[in-house]
């Protein structure tokens, strides 16, 4: 076991655990943040999927003691109350389905905007391909995607 000091959401956390505990098991066990959800545990399929310092990351295999000084923002933390502009577009187009991808989607999707924010259909699905949604949600998220990045008109 040892002590990690870890920023989440702007929030100071101090954890003593094991150093190879996945940050996805800290987030949700340790902050109570459970936001953030369990897909395969193998980096395959997004539903883990958190920002380090701005960047995408799969929770499921990075280990806590990876982390450093590196800022962790889950879906909790994306926006102060809900108002993301991929959140509201989320909400607009009614994306989800069971809803259990989608906090996954929405940081993978919110991280590729800052570098791309008027993505094409192409670069949205190359984006995107590593974010599973067994409900098949694809089309609704592409759409909202794209919803964000023209500021919410559609
Ligand atoms: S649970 Fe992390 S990628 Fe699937
Ligand atoms: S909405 Fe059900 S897995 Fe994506």
């Amino acid at each position: 076991m040892a002590v990690f000091n870890l920023t989440i959401n702007n929030t100071d956390y101090k954890v003593d655990v094991d150093p190879q505990m996945p940050l996805l098991w800290v987030i949700r066990d340790f902050a109570g943040l459970t936001g953030t959800k369990f897909g395969c545990g193998i980096a395959q399929c997004g539903a883990c999927t958190v920002h380090l310092n701005g960047d995408a990351v799969r929770s499921c295999s990075v280990p806590v003691s990876s982390i450093g000084q590196q800022k962790i923002v889950t879906i909790e933390g994306l926006s102060e109350k809900g108002d993301h502009p991929l959140q509201k577009a989320w909400e607009e187009v009614d994306v989800p389905q069971c809803g259990y991808c989608q906090a996954g989607q929405i940081m993978s999707a919110a991280a590729f905007l800052k570098d791309k924010p008027h993505p094409t259909d192409q670069e949205i699905d190359n984006l995107m391909s590593g974010n599973i949604c067994r409900c098949g949600t694809y089309n609704r998220i592409k759409k909202a995607i794209h919803l964000a990045a023209q500021g919410g008109k559609s």
